[in-house]
């Protein structure tokens, strides 16, 4: 399996802007990964198969924070958000890469700290953080809590009463900002639930006076999910200063950080075009800069929160064609994942590519349904998919499979969720097993099994 393999020039893969940055074609038309051959992965570590290829992963993090740094002359900070996947292997890989690390639950926080991801360098989000949470937090000591509404703020303030050390804060407005993507994922708009409507920043600046435990630290923002648009950022950085310069003037307080959040774009089919991180960067630095100048206020640190665009391409999702059927318009390719591993195309009709493991530069010769195995006829995980012949045992490679994926799988219908691999230079490491039977009844009260 560490054999490397010789392969082929990259660019015999369609769309190679969707594949992880090592992926390639050998001479007999297999998929390479990492110098791995994924068919051979799939077929030892069986199927539905989650690869991540290390390479990529690094490569993207170095990226944005190289375009970060190019595109601002003040501090800089990429935080990795989590909730687009974490497991240790993870948390240490972006704790090696020096990133910062943006939690959203308890589960994250404490997966995070288990890995021994730096506190210090986690922020912690979330529009209902539980008191359990915030205490938990807190008793971790991380660098930042983001607050989210008022509520919150009561109760941190209460709980940090008699802190030695004040507990970093950051206050999330709801900008008023539409961005163009699917309505499930919007987030800066006025009506959301996520942020401090603008006219609720009076009251919070209030509650923080009289909070000797808390120390307000940052501004934040958070637009939504899969924007290529760059102007909505910009937009955002002006509505950000506008309020850090509303709670100097108001309340003097002194914002010294802006995190303008996550949301960059990521192309999933071959006619999108790749999100340029450099551009958008540079997007940022610019419109902070020229705010800041406006303002008279110094050069803030300015953070970002990159989920999917960190490791969405590092991830390949691997199946076997277990059934195929066909009616009088449509042959169907029945997988043995589907929805319990991406419900991304049942919730929010996302587009997928795929090609066979190792027909992987063969031409097409048929449009097919590819449907995954769980009761639903929403389940079907590509539409209209062009491939080679298929046949039954063939493996299935769909890319750009690393983000909200897992970390949005369930085990509908009892299946057990996937295995994960990371894959480099010939080498392959199992960093998540596959789920038992035995798992799914683990957490059963015992005298119930
Ligand atoms: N920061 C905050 C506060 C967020 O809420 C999010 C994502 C991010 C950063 C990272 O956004 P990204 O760079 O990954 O777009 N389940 C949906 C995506 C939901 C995103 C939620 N928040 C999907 O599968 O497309």
């Amino acid at each position: 399996m560490n054999a490397s393999h010789t392969t082929r020039k990259r660019a015999a893969l369609l769309g190679a802007h969707l594949w992880p940055l090592t992926a390639a074609i050998d001479e007999g038309g297999r998929l390479i990964i990492g110098g791995c051959n994924v068919a051979e992965l799939a077929r030892q570590y069986g199927t539905p198969l989650y690869l991540f290829d290390e390479v990529t992963i690094r490569e993207s993090c170095r990226t944005w924070c190289a375009a970060l740094t190019a595109g601002y002359q003040g501090e800089t900070a990429v935080h990795y958000a989590s909730k687009a996947l974490l497991n240790s292997a993870l948390a240490r890989l972006i704790a090696d890469e020096g990133l910062g690390l943006d939690v959203v639950s308890g589960g994250e926080l404490y997966v995070a700290l288990h890995a021994g991801f730096p506190p210090q360098r986690i922020y912690m989000h979330g529009n209902a953080k539980t008191r359990a949470e915030l205490e938990q937090a807190l008793s971790a000591e991380i660098g930042q809590i983001i607050v989210d509404n008022l509520d919150e703020l009561e109760i941190l303030a209460n709980l940090t009463l008699y802190r030695l050390r004040p507990q970093p804060v950051a206050l999330r407005i709801a900008p008023d900002i539409a961005a163009d993507t699917h309505a499930h994922m919007q987030t800066g708009h006025a009506t959301s639930k996520f942020g401090l409507p603008l006219d609720a920043l009076d009251a919070a600046a209030e509650r923080l006076r009289t909070a000797p435990g808390l120390r307000l630290l940052g501004l934040h923002a958070h637009l939504g999910s899969q924007l290529f648009d760059l102007d909505p950022y910009a937009a955002e950085i002006e509505v950000l200063l506008d309020t850090a310069a509303r709670l100097r003037d108001r309340y003097g307080l002194t914002i010294q950080e802006i995190n303008a959040g996550g949301g960059m774009g990521v192309p999933y089919t071959a006619d999108q075009k790749p999100f340029d991180p450099y551009a958008c960067a540079a997007r940022l630095g610019e419109a902070l800069t020229c705010r800041c100048r406006e303002r008279g206020f110094p050069l803030p640190r300015l953070v970002i929160e990159p989920g999917r665009s960190i490791i969405a391409r590092a991830g390949v999702a691997l199946y076997t064609i277990v059934a195929t059927k066909n009616l009088p318009h449509t042959r169907f390719l029945h997988i043995d994942g589907g929805m319990g591993d991406n419900i991304r195309p049942a919730l929010y009709g996302a587009r997928y590519t795929a090609v066979l493991a190792e027909q992987a530069n063969a031409p097409a010769e048929e449009i097919v349904e590819i449907a995954g195995r769980y009761c639903e006829s929403g389940d079907v995980l590509i539409h209209a998919a062009p491939l080679p012949r298929a046949r039954v045992g063939d493996i299935l490679a769909v890319p750009v499979a690393g983000a909200y994926t897992l970390s949005m799988a369930s085990t509908y219908n009892l299946t057990p969720r996937p295995a994960v691999v990371m894959v480099n230079s010939g080498n392959v490491r199992l960093i998540q097993r596959r789920e038992t039977y035995e798992d799914l009844i683990a957490r059963d009260a015992r005298d119930e099994t």
